[in-house]
């Protein structure tokens, strides 16, 4: 499907599909993020990308989460965790109630609000000082994307910050039995679970002068970065003046 010829309601129908594939997923998602599973590709791999999710981690602290914190889409926590003990309190928006079980298990004893909502009906029901999401981002079809950046200017306090990490369009980032899109720009792939079940999901992949850019025309001023081979990564916050 490519979401510039599609109605609202088959994009409607594409992300309920794609929460269903995370409710799914949510037991074997950290295999991915851990290199482990369909997603090992070998010790080599493996070193260059936790060298990559480093220089994330080491930028996202020197941007240094305080406050109040929101996490959008923050799943089994893998990211929650490097907030959590530098913010107030973390607030954690996720629509797979199996995807907040496990974040809970592993957020034991730090300060997190959860609330089990579609991000694209999220009101926020106050103000933040810090903003992140990671893997999210790829996930929104185009038709959303100012609206969901409009969502996320109403959710910062005046001079709140915002950092976000997502793919960049690698075909070893993902299962050995997955298949990128091609040129064609699609915007949806097929993803494949454990068992073989099969949905399919958006995936959209950013470069970084484009987003800076697309982010600048809707009143953003973020600094986007891409790691050597599989992260695009980017913080800023609203355009003062
Ligand atoms: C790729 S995962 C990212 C998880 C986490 N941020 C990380 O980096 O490990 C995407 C997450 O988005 C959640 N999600 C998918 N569609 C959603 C929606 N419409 N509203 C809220 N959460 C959604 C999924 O449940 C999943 O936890």
């Amino acid at each position: 499907m490519s979401s510039a010829s599609s109605s609202p309601e088959s994009i409607d129908a594409a992300l309920e599909e794609q929460k269903a594939y995370y409710r799914a997923r949510a037991a074997e998602y950290d295999e991915w993020f851990l290199r482990r599973g369909r997603y090992a590709r070998g010790s080599e791999h493996s070193e260059r990308w936790f060298r990559e999710v480093e220089r994330v981690v080491a930028d996202l602290e020197q941007f240094a989460p305080y406050g109040q914190a929101l996490e959008l889409a923050g799943g089994t926590g893998l990211w929650t965790l490097r907030l959590a003990p530098h913010a107030e309190q973390v607030t954690v928006v996720d629509a797979s109630r199996e995807m907040i079980e496990i974040n809970k298990e592993r957020l034991e004893g730090h300060a997190v609000r959860y609330l089990e909502q579609d991000i694209f009906s999220f009101e926020p029901d106050r103000r933040y000082d810090f903003m992140f999401f990671s893997f999210w981002i790829s996930h929104v079809p185009s038709d959303l994307f100012d609206e969901f950046w409009a969502m996320v200017k109403r959710c910062l306090k005046p001079d709140g910050k915002v950092f976000f990490l997502d793919s960049l369009k690698e075909p070893q980032s993902t299962a050995v039995d997955h298949v990128l899109p091609g040129e064609d720009h699609s915007e949806t792939l097929v993803r494949r679970l454990n068992d073989g079940r099969e949905f399919r999901i958006f995936k959209l992949f950013y470069k970084p002068d484009e987003l800076r850019e697309r982010l600048d025309g809707l009143g953003l001023d973020t600094t986007v970065l891409a790691t050597e081979n599989f992260f695009l990564y980017g913080y800023g916050g609203l355009k003062q003046g």
